[in-house]
């Protein structure tokens, strides 16, 4: 017997449903996303537009009709006084003016008519309310389904962007004041979160949202207060005798309340506008420290929206802009293993080649063994692949749905694909490591990162060159690259003297790295960038990095002991000694570490102090403006203070500051860092 098509759609819709529940709750409550925000998008839509064509099928429990999941119980839940509303997408700029002319004929207005939308970066992070009685904060909740959420006040607590108490002077905070945004993580405190995680063989966040989600719904506040999150104030719910004319003159009104608002805020003239900024932030994404997934277009008026009003899910006044997927679907082929500079084995998948956010990707890491284990990864699998900024591209997870029944699981080899060597995994750690020696996967590898950007940035010098360079007994480590010569270089087949030249010159040029880019170059164990970064900040030379012991080194804050114990081992190992010995001999000499590095990598979680007289500004105003750039304000000048500002009068702080080699900047200074305006 055949079904009719009005059955098969109800089934579809039904089997939508399902699907879509179920992703919700891995989604809201595991913080474990099964497929990819453009794979959850599409089967939203297709049940949305099967809801719109057979109104009868739309059912008071569909996904469509609820906004996330609800509180878990480990949460007391937490009423919203108003719904947190979810946005409608945009994939286009078709689809932008598509909204710009539905909100045109809703409210009766032709294309002559004004009509201002305010765009603002779409931040991927978790949303939160946050409920201000006579200006102090009295309750921080997660979204949760939209109607009840999480009560999580003690761990928003800890997010030091959110103010605990308003301002009392000056602008009048309102009785009751809900204040909605958006928590994060910055791009380079996932990476660090994730490091730790590795080193402690716990499994890695897969994205910085997740982590953020994560650390806000830790039962354990010295958790979340561990992971340096941050906040931007984007909207309000309830407000008591208060009103706004428009979501610029609002987003003003919680600046001036002390929250922090994103300065890449436009209020557009027109749609068109609207769809440049979409247009320039889809590229400019990348040169930002936290992650965003689309610009959110909000009608400007706060009385047309009232006119607008909302349907069940979403309001109409407003919708998110979508950037291309940097997600998509493809299918495994095979699973090979790659031995890294640490000796540690990579699974990496080999993927039928597709295109994730513009760019052709045919392989992507699955981390460690545990990792394939977790989200049971097999060949022939169909997977959802993502690419975030520059990172390597990553396998998200499964579709379990489609697996065919030949797909095969993978198993860690026991010996070293490259030089046959043992294969051994410690216990407590996740990865495995090849334990050869003089592994020449190893040891190429060492050399690739040590000659990369952000190391010492030797340019001519990328793996292929590395590799002949070793094959032909040139090099056998990095300190014989400041021996080589013309004549090495021209017995090589097909390098002319240009290039040999030019190699040279860019080998001498890295003679002088900065203190942190050496540090990251030499390739230590969970020592990436920040970490890095923290450690040439604290002992600034690295005659003193050489005469620190592990204690000195756990002390950084941001440094677990699991990176301190390999960073203290490593300098301790008679061959990296006689390595960095070597180094030096042949003419490296890394330079002292400035704090005026601290100034061009951000201010974000360094510690700052004012002293003196301000003229422009009030030591509080000041005192904002550094945390808004995610420094701490200090009262006392210590070793680990990154930066003093000296007002008229300044005495000892001052004079300590300089005893100490720390930057002192002017107010004007400060301010023009801070990027106020005039
Ligand atoms: S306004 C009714 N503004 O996007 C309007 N949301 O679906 C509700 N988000 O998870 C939100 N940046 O947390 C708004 N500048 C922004 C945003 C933003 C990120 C998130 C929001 C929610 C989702 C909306």
């Amino acid at each position: 017997m055949s079904t009719s098509p009005d059955t098969d759609i109800a089934k579809r819709a039904a089997e939508l449903r399902a699907t879509l529940h179920d992703w919700n709750y891995r989604y809201h409550t595991l913080d474990a996303p099964a497929v990819s925000d453009a794979e959850y998008d599409r089967l939203f839509r297709e049940l949305s537009e099967i809801e719109a064509l057979h109104p009868e099928l739309r059912t008071d429990d569909s996904p469509t009709q609820r906004v996330g999941a609800p509180p878990a119980a480990a949460f007391q839940a937490s009423e919203h006084r108003l719904p947190m509303l979810s946005l409608a997408n945009a994939f286009s700029g078709e689809e932008l003016a598509d909204f710009d002319r539905r909100v045109r004929r809703m409210l009766d207005l032709t294309i002559e008519n004004n009509l201002e939308y305010v765009a603002e970066l779409k931040f991927d992070g978790l949303a939160v309310s946050l409920t201000y009685e006579r200006g102090v904060l009295i309750v921080g909740a997660t979204r949760g389904d939209g109607y009840r959420g999480e009560n999580v006040t003690a761990n928003l607590r800890t997010v030091r962007d959110i103010p605990l108490v308003l301002p009392a002077d000056g602008v009048s905070v309102p009785e009751l004041l809900e204040v909605r945004g958006e928590v994060y993580l910055t791009k380079a405190e996932f990476e660090r979160i994730n490091a730790e995680r590795s080193a402690e063989g716990r499994p890695l966040f897969a994205n910085p949202r997740n982590a953020a989600a994560g650390s806000v719904r830790q039962l354990d506040s010295s958790v979340t207060a561990s992971r340096n999150l941050r906040f931007f104030a984007y909207g309000v719910g309830e407000v008591s005798g208060i009103s706004f004319t428009g979501q610029r003159q609002l987003l003003d009104a919680l600046h001036t309340w002390r929250f922090p608002v994103n300065p890449h805020t436009r209020l557009c003239a027109d749609i068109q506008e609207v769809e440049s900024f979409c247009e320039h932030w889809a590229v400019e994404r990348q040169s930002l420290d936290y992650e965003i997934d689309g610009v959110v277009v909000k009608l400007d008026s706060l009385e047309l929206q009232n006119r607008l009003g909302s349907v069940a899910r979403s309001p109409r006044w407003a919708i998110a802009y979508k950037f291309p997927a940097e997600e998509a679907v493809t299918r495994v082929t095979g699973i090979v293993v790659q031995v890294g500079r640490t000796g540690a084995l990579t699974p990496v998948a080999e993927l039928e080649p597709v295109s994730v956010g513009g760019v052709t990707v045919s392989r992507a890491t699955l981390h460690n063994e545990d990792e394939v284990r977790r989200k049971d990864i097999r060949i022939g699998d169909w997977v959802n692949v993502r690419r975030a900024g520059e990172v390597i591209p990553e396998v998200v997870s499964v579709i379990p749905e489609r697996r065919p029944e030949d797909a095969r699981a993978f198993e860690m080899p026991q010996r070293c694909p490259i030089c046959g060597s043992d294969v051994v995994r410690e216990p407590g750690e996740a990865v495995a490591r090849c334990v050869g020696l003089s592994c020449p996967a190893q040891i190429l590898e060492r050399l690739v990162h040590f000659c990369s950007k952000g190391a010492m940035d030797i340019d001519g010098l990328g793996p292929a060159m590395i590799q002949r360079l070793l094959e032909s007994r040139l090099i056998s480590d990095a300190s014989d690259l400041y021996r080589l010569t013309v004549d090495d270089l021209l017995a090589l087949d097909g390098v002319q003297k240009k290039l040999a030249e030019k190699i040279l010159a860019a080998i001498a040029a890295s003679r002088t790295p900065a203190l942190d880019s050496f540090i990251f170059a030499l390739g230590i164990r969970h020592v990436g960038e920040s970490v890095a970064r923290l450690v040439a900040e604290k002992f600034v030379s690295l005659e003193s990095l050489l005469d620190a012991e592990e204690p000195a080194i756990a002390e950084i804050k941001g440094v677990g002991p699991a990176i301190a114990g390999e960073l203290a081992g490593f300098l301790s190992d008679g061959n990296n000694r006689s390595l960095l010995d070597r180094l030096r001999e042949n003419g490296v000499n890394p330079m002292r570490f400035q704090a005026n590095n601290a100034v061009s990598a951000g201010l974000a979680g360094r510690s700052i102090v004012f002293t003196g007289t301000l003229e422009r500004l009030t030591r509080s105003e000041a005192e904002d403006m550094a945390r808004r750039m995610g420094a701490e304000p200090r009262s006392s000048v210590t070793g680990g203070t990154s930066m003093v500002v000296a007002g008229t009068g300044a005495g000892s702080k001052l004079q300590k500051a300089r005893d100490l080699g720390i930057t002192v900047l002017s107010e004007d200074e400060f301010r023009a860092l801070a990027g106020a305006q005039d």
